[in-house]
């Protein structure tokens, strides 16, 4: 098939290769020329496990190209995908100009069917207003051409992008014609051999479907952490706690990790748009998401108010961090929860060296050259005369470090370990202070 992919971000590039990698002929458009450079001299400009291989292979085979040219993309493919940004707009509601800006150019040069899909995430409704944007293209055109707007959200997981994209757990297809409906099956057909996984519905359900996912999951994470926050108190250890109810099969063990507050470039974004979305268009307050998200926005202080705890005033103080994008096996920085500590510790008057594997070039670009956040070449680096080690992101090299080499390089024998990484006991027994996420 024939296929356009709108957008050569996270879900655009990973999807459209993905797409490529089974046999279709694959176009993916960007706005932005630098991306589409990048990718044309066989790079890929973000990190992410195995994708830039598979990038090359379909390059190679002829089955994947790129470009900004937006006529040629509208006339390459029967399936359109849009997978531009949907950020949070001043009041947090999805800013949809980027969609429906590549609908308007999609109507503006469509010559035949098209099926419109749209990835991104987006509010209900979503898909009528794309609609009525492609029909008012056509009809200043005063032309006549079929077409169908499908949702088709997406769940891949960044760092297991590709492999999510391979082999879905579902696929959601929100569509409501016979041709569109066919087309996405067949489309889908070899992702999904061993079992069916399509999940048909009508356009809405499959919108709300998405954001129904992520604030699930993101509820599930702020539920623990304020267990966790509770259980340190009471003395109670929310490691034990997370294994006691993980184990009942209702609850089960995912997304119950206590931690210093999720971030990433969905869950804080989507949780906000779901609230914005129930109150001004249904005039209903979701009080439990908005528990999650203030529940979320006092994590990512947590780790500042142990610091603060244990040391007093923070002035001066130089601190290691480990890890700084927003969860390991990427270099997204979106909302990282590395982002609000580093703030916290400038604003304390302390300065920070980092270490990340993937995401210290995104964290420059982020910060800027402010020398007071240096960066180290490896995790052991970035501990010298630190007065702790601070731990956000669970990478796996940091999961079973030379503790006694950290007690020896440290000014102070203490780490903050936003992610839970240790066993308290052990850690403890080497005569270092341990301040964990409930434990
Ligand atoms: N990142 C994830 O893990 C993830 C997972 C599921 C769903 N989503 C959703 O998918 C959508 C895209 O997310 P992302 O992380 O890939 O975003 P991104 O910012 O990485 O990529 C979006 C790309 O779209 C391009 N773009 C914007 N307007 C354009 C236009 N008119 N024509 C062509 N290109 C245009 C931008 O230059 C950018 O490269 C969002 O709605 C997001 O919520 C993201």
């Amino acid at each position: 098939m024939k296929i356009t992919v709108v957008g050569t971000g996270y879900v655009g590039l990973v999807s459209g290769t993905c797409l490529a990698e089974v046999g279709n002929d694959v176009l993916c458009l960007d706005v932005d020329p630098e991306k589409i450079r990048i990718l044309e001299e066989g790079g890929i400009p973000i990190y992410e496990p195995g994708l830039q291989e598979m990038v090359r292979r379909n390059v190679a085979a002829g089955r994947l190209s790129f470009t900004t040219d937006v006529e040629k993309a509208v006339h390459h493919g029967t399936i359109q995908f849009i997978a531009v940004g949907t950020p949070p707009d001043e009041d947090g509601s999805a800013d949809l100009q980027y969609v429906l800006g590549a609908a308007r150019n999609i109507g503006r040069l469509m010559s035949d069917y098209k099926v419109v899909v749209d990835k991104s995430t987006v509010p209900v409704g979503t898909g009528a207003k794309v609609k009525a944007a492609i029909a008012d293209e056509l009809a200043k055109r005063a032309v006549d051409i079929p077409y169908s707007v499908v949702s088709n959200p997406e769940f891949l997981k960044e760092g297991a992008a590709v492999e999510d994209f391979m082999r879905p757990d579902r696929i959601v297809v929100g569509a409501e014609e016979e041709q569109a409906i066919l087309l996405m099956r067949a489309l889908y057909a070899p992702f999904q051999r061993n079992h069916e996984r399509l999940i048909i519905t009508d356009v809405k359900s499959a919108e709300l479907t998405k954001y129904a996912a992520n604030a699930m999951l993101a509820t599930r994470i702020s539920f623990m952490n304020e267990l966790a926050n509770l259980a340190e108190v009471l003395g109670a250890d929310i490691e034990m706690v997370r294994q006691g109810i993980g184990s009942d099969p209702r609850i089960g063990y995912h997304f119950l990790y206590p931690g210093c507050g999720y971030g990433g470039s969905c869950f804080p974004k989507d949780v906000k748009a779901l609230i914005a979305t129930a109150q001004d268009d249904a005039d209903i307050t979701l009080k439990v998401l908005t528990a999650v998200e203030e529940a979320n926005d006092a994590q990512k202080h947590v780790l500042t108010h142990k610091l603060k705890a244990r040391f007093g005033d923070l002035k001066g103080k130089h601190f290691a961090l480990w890890g700084l994008s927003f969860k390991p096996n990427t270099d997204d920085m979106r909302e990282a929860p590395s982002r609000e500590l580093i703030a916290d510790l400038f604003a304390a008057g302390a300065t920070v060296t980092a270490y990340d594997p993937v995401a210290m070039h995104e964290t420059q670009r982020i910060f800027g050259d402010d020398s007071r956040l240096q960066y180290a070449e490896n995790p052991m680096g970035a501990l010298d005369s630190a007065d702790a080690l601070l731990i956000v992101t669970e990478w796996k090299e940091f999961r079973s470090p030379d503790f006694d080499a950290i007690k020896q390089t440290l000014k102070n024998p203490v780490i903050f370990d936003g992610r839970n990484l240790y066993d308290p006991k052990l850690v403890r027994g080497l005569g270092i202070e341990y301040f964990a996420i409930g434990r």
